[in-house]
């Protein structure tokens, strides 16, 4: 046999060689924790497809806020589930509304947290759909002017970042517009960019209680099958004016994140969605698999494909691990 000249074992032989040549490290900066807010007090609701995921009272959500501040995540993203909900989803362009009572209320108790706001209307709509809806689909132009009013009021709340998800064509464009216009040019748009209608939003339906009434998203988000349009829908929020850009969800679409982080030069996030989580979370519930493993694993994984920001629901819990570490 010819002698082995290249043994790339050599570098895996003890923990402090593997340290020194790993390529991609996991930090709780990198991860943003999604927290879904709902009105009244010492509320504190388990999601029972999500474990350790609730639906928290903004007292409640503080406490969290400050959990996530200590533990030194990049930041958390607030989802409101409002009292009324109406055809066009009011209460998110409302000062009064839920997200816009939880961003001033959490801003004054955890100054230093970065907070970044869901800008859609799904949680908000007797229908569930992400804009108002006219014939059988939502009404994209009427969502845009919609979707201005609600980023800016967010703005004015004191939210860090706002975060469009309801894939409208346009939506970069308005929300940039109508944020300038009232003064708030420095306030930055994570657009959900890449989001693909997905079973793997199942349990964040029950969290969010944004099921629609009737059809599906089929027709403003994705095709799971589609590669190079990804691209397209990127360079779009591009050329509109998005800080970042988002790929949605995590695991099946790690090739796109690649994809969009070859092309373009934003910080990418990845957003490990709902189904992500509860599949996990039932498999280590039955002792299947190493909980702590899978999720250290599969967060760096988000890493390596190309993402610079995480949202994921494991958010504390994997800053906690990292911290042991
Ligand atoms: C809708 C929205 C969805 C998620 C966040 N915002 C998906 C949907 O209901 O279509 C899913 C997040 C998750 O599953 O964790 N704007
Ligand atoms: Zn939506």
């Amino acid at each position: 046999m010819a002698q082995i000249i290249h043994r790339p074992r050599r570098l895996r032989k003890n923990p402090a060689i593997r340290r020194m040549v790993r390529e991609n490290h996991l930090h709780p900066e990198d991860l943003i924790l999604p927290l879904f807010l709902v009105p009244g007090e010492r509320i504190k609701k388990p999601v029972l497809s999500m474990p350790g995921v609730d639906q928290l009272s903004i007292d409640q959500a503080i406490e969290v806020a400050r959990q996530a501040q200590e533990l030194g995540l990049g930041g958390v993203i607030l989802f409101g589930i409002p009292a009324e909900k109406d055809a066009t989803g009011g209460d998110a362009r409302s000062q009064e509304g839920i997200v816009q009572q939880a961003i001033e209320q959490i801003k004054a108790a955890v100054p230093d947290l970065y907070l970044i706001a869901d800008t859609c209307f799904c949680e908000y709509t007797d229908h569930g759909h992400c804009g108002p809806i006219k014939g059988e689909s939502v009404d994209n132009d009427a969502t845009l002017t919609l979707l201005g009013e609600a980023a800016v009021v967010q703005a004015q709340a004191g939210v860090d970042m706002v975060a469009p998800s309801g894939m409208m064509d346009g939506m970069i464009q308005a929300i940039r517009g109508a944020l300038d216009t009232a003064g708030f040019e420095e306030v930055p748009i994570l657009s959900y960019a890449v989001k693909y209608a997905s079973a793997y939003y199942g349990p964040f339906r029950e969290a969010a209680e944004n099921t629609p009434s009737f059809g599906d998203r089929r027709s403003y988000q994705m095709d799971a099958a589609n590669r190079i349009e990804a691209l397209r829908e990127a360079a779009l929020d591009v050329e509109q004016g998005a800080d970042l850009l988002m790929v949605k969800p995590g695991l099946a679409y790690m090739d796109i994140l690649r994809d969009l982080k070859n092309h373009f030069q934003l910080p990418l996030a990845i957003y490990n969605v709902s189904g992500e989580y509860a599949m996990v979370k039932a498999a280590a519930q039955k002792g299947w698999i190493d909980e702590k493993g899978v999720v250290l694993e599969t967060l760096t994984g988000f890493k390596r494909a190309g993402a610079d920001l995480i949202l994921t629901y494991h958010a504390l819990d994997a800053a906690r691990w990292l911290s042991e570490a």
